[in-house]
């Protein structure tokens, strides 16, 4: 099972640090998602995530546009980290997919790290997310979708 997730982690870096925690467990190839364009090789992969930081309730640009890029009949699967996490932040993004005719399996959101607008004066929130539970959760996460969707 040969899995990529396709990431923009731009404000503290914090789902990078989930990509890099399932990379070096799941073995998952890491692709910026400002790289990808009409030439990616979908077809290199069994799996496809999606991985963004949230801004204004949406997944990041280029991550968004990624996924407006998906072939038909693909597996994909969506991981953010946000602010506050009390709804589905990847609802937008799966619609984008979906429309393409890709297969959506799932997503994980968890907390990170934010000094957006105000709250810097304060020192920020969430300074300890993601935390080490929510690393092993979204690896775990990983897991079962490879697990699952074994060819
Ligand atoms: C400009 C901006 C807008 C944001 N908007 C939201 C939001 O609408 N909802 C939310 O829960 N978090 C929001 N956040 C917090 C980020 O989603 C959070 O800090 C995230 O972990 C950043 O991920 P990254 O470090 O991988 O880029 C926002 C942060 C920034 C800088």
């Amino acid at each position: 099972m040969k899995t990529a997730i396709i990431y923009e982690s731009k404000h503290h870096g914090n789902t990078k640090k989930i990509c890099d925690r399932i990379a070096k467990e799941c073995g998952t190839v890491l692709v910026e998602a400002a790289s990808v364009d009409e030439n990616f090789n979908w077809k290199d992969y069994d799996l496809i995530g999606f991985a963004s930081g949230i801004a204004y309730s949406r997944f990041y640009d280029h991550v968004t546009r990624a996924a407006g890029l998906i072939p038909h009949g693909k597996k994909v699967f969506f991981i953010y980290t946000c602010a506050k996490n009390d709804k589905d932040f990847a609802a937008g993004i799966k619609k984008t997919a979906a429309d393409r005719g890709a297969v959506c399996l799932g997503s994980y959101g968890c907390r990170g790290y934010n000094t957006y607008g105000p709250l810097k004066l304060i020192g920020g929130m969430n300074r300890n997310n993601p935390n080490e539970d929510e690393l092993q959760a979204a690896v775990d996460f990983v897991k079962k979708l490879e697990a699952n969707h074994e060819e």
